[in-house]
């Protein structure tokens, strides 16, 4: 794993040949169109038949993918930054979006002081990024008769923090042999009880209401990214209702829903989950030094053998995924009538290189350990598996796009045109670039100097206690003084 590769920048390559030649030398399937169309030859601007989200047709096939801006009121409210944030997803022109920002359905919840609570205190707020993405939505494309909007519901489990920036509260789903050293879990007390979830799922019941109330047109409850109902997933070892076999380790789900329904909440539900995961990565030792991060490698997994803590990984070799389990997840969401499923994959705590392939690091990861197209296509490849079984009446949203750069489009197309995924989901490149899908399908071109080359500044800042944001594209965080303490933290620890 840890073998250096040759890097081949993006920019670099100039023609599609170009980009073509490079994925082939890479060894994986990652297609693309010949140019980027426009308008209706472009299978982006086409609506989703079949399903309707709160009775809307969706208008195309893009979507903005949840983003946390760590920069909410110390109650979870929401802030001018907030607002901005909501006001440039709505200008981007997808016309769903997925979530906005994981919000929590409690404080103790919550992954950083500043994150979203979706509670009655805070209806107006969320009420008012609604009212506002849509306003900017409407006057620059003029309808959102065909624009859904989701909340994301999230408990963060192992990563919270939400008292102070640097210090972990963690309650997990069970003691992980190598996870709990990490974020500081070092006794039974911290295992969430059965009695506790049967609370945690009344107060996702009470945030599904708040969203109702304030218009949202779905919520997703998250089960990604290592946080708790994802961790959930993987609880093989956890004795009693919630752990053991899958259909335990998948009861709060059911129970969120059933709940959700039996207090006559009619509200659409989305599913985000992390459709793979590895075991957790370091920088390699022996390759780092100071001032330069190593590339990424698997932790010591030898003395936890078969490797049974992580959902849909392969538990003889857990640097490969097995989607026996996630094909029977997609399966139970369609019994349970969640209407949407996005895809992503790992966690950006333990192996970001599969969660959000980027050229560079965040300050607390690694150099990529492989050429992050790998990822990507991993990402897609497993996206495509997953739909193929998928009913016609789940739609599946794909993710990880951002690092393909000025070839988003093309790929984009690609997929979409031959059913690969329904929706492509586009995380980072929107805080760089709201408008860059707009752009492909009104201009059949991309401003260059908008595109997001995947620095990691809009992770590595909220590591840092900083709130996240596009640091080196977008004017408004580059005029801050974070930027330039941004800029000493990468050097200091050679991200
Ligand atoms: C700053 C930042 C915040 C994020 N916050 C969330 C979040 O709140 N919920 C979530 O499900 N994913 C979150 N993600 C992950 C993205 O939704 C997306 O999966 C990831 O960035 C990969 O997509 P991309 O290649 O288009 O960036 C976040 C990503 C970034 C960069
Ligand atoms: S800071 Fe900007 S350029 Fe860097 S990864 Fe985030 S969105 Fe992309």
């Amino acid at each position: 794993m840890a073998e250096s590769f040759k890097l081949v920048r993006i920019p670099t390559l100039k023609t599609v040949a170009d980009f073509r030649n490079h994925v082939a030398s890479l060894g994986i399937d990652l297609p693309c169109e010949d140019a980027i169309a426009t308008r209706s030859a472009s299978p982006l601007t086409r609506a989703c038949d079949g399903v309707s989200i709160n009775g809307k047709r969706i208008g195309n096939r893009f979507a903005i993918q949840p983003m946390e801006g760590w920069d909410g009121t110390n109650t979870g409210g929401i802030t001018d930054e907030v607002l901005r944030r909501w006001q440039r997803f709505g200008e981007s022109g997808a016309k769903m979006i997925y979530g906005g920002e994981a919000m929590a359905v409690r404080p103790d919840g919550r992954a950083n002081p500043n994150q979203l609570i979706i509670n009655e205190q805070n209806k107006a707020g969320l009420a008012k990024i609604r009212e506002s993405l849509l306003s900017a939505h409407r006057a620059r494309y003029g309808t959102t008769e065909d624009l859904v909007i989701g909340f994301q519901l999230t408990h963060s489990g192992r990563f919270c923090k939400p008292n102070d920036k640097f210090r972990m509260e963690p309650r997990v789903a069970y003691r992980h042999p190598i996870l709990d050293a990490k974020f500081k879990v070092t006794s039974d007390e911290q295992v969430w009880t059965d009695a506790e979830i049967e609370q945690l799922i009344q107060n996702y019941v009470q945030a599904a209401k708040v969203a109702a109330d304030v218009g949202a047109d779905f919520v997703d409850i998250k089960h990604c990214h290592g946080y708790l109902l994802h961790e959930f997933l993987s609880a093989h070892t956890r004795p009693g209702k919630y752990g053991g076999a899958f259909e335990n380790r998948t009861r709060i789900l059911r129970d969120i829903i059933s709940g959700i329904r039996a207090a006559g909440n009619k509200i659409d539900i989305g599913v985000r989950l992390s459709a793979f995961d590895f075991v957790p990565f370091k920088p390699d030792a022996v390759l780092s030094r100071p001032g330069k991060l190593g590339p990424g490698v698997p932790e010591d997994f030898s003395h936890c053998l078969p490797y049974r803590y992580a959902f849909s990984v392969n538990h003889s070799n857990p640097v490969e995924y097995d989607l026996t389990e996630t094909f029977q997840f997609a399966e139970l969401c369609r019994q349970l009538g969640v209407k949407i499923l996005n895809l992503s994959a790992g966690s950006p705590y333990y192996n970001p290189h599969i969660q959000r392939p980027a050229i560079y690091p965040p300050s607390d990861g690694y150099q990529p350990p492989e050429d992050p197209l790998v990822g990507v296509a991993r990402q897609i490849n497993v996206v495509r598996r997953i739909k193929a079984r998928a009913p016609g009446d789940l739609i599946i949203v794909g993710t990880g796009y951002s690092y393909l750069q000025e070839y988003l489009p093309h790929v984009a197309q690609y997929v979409v045109r031959n059913g690969w995924t329904d929706v492509v989901g586009l995380g980072r490149m929107v805080l760089a670039y709201p408008e860059v899908l707009a752009d492909a399908v009104s201009k059949g071109a991309l401003a260059t100097k908008s595109i997001c080359r995947t620095f990691s500044d809009c992770t590595t800042a909220p590591r840092n206690g900083m709130i996240s944001g596009c640091y080196p594209l977008d004017k408004y965080y580059s005029a801050k003084p974070e930027f330039q303490k941004l800029k000493d933290i990468k050097k200091a620890v050679g991200a």
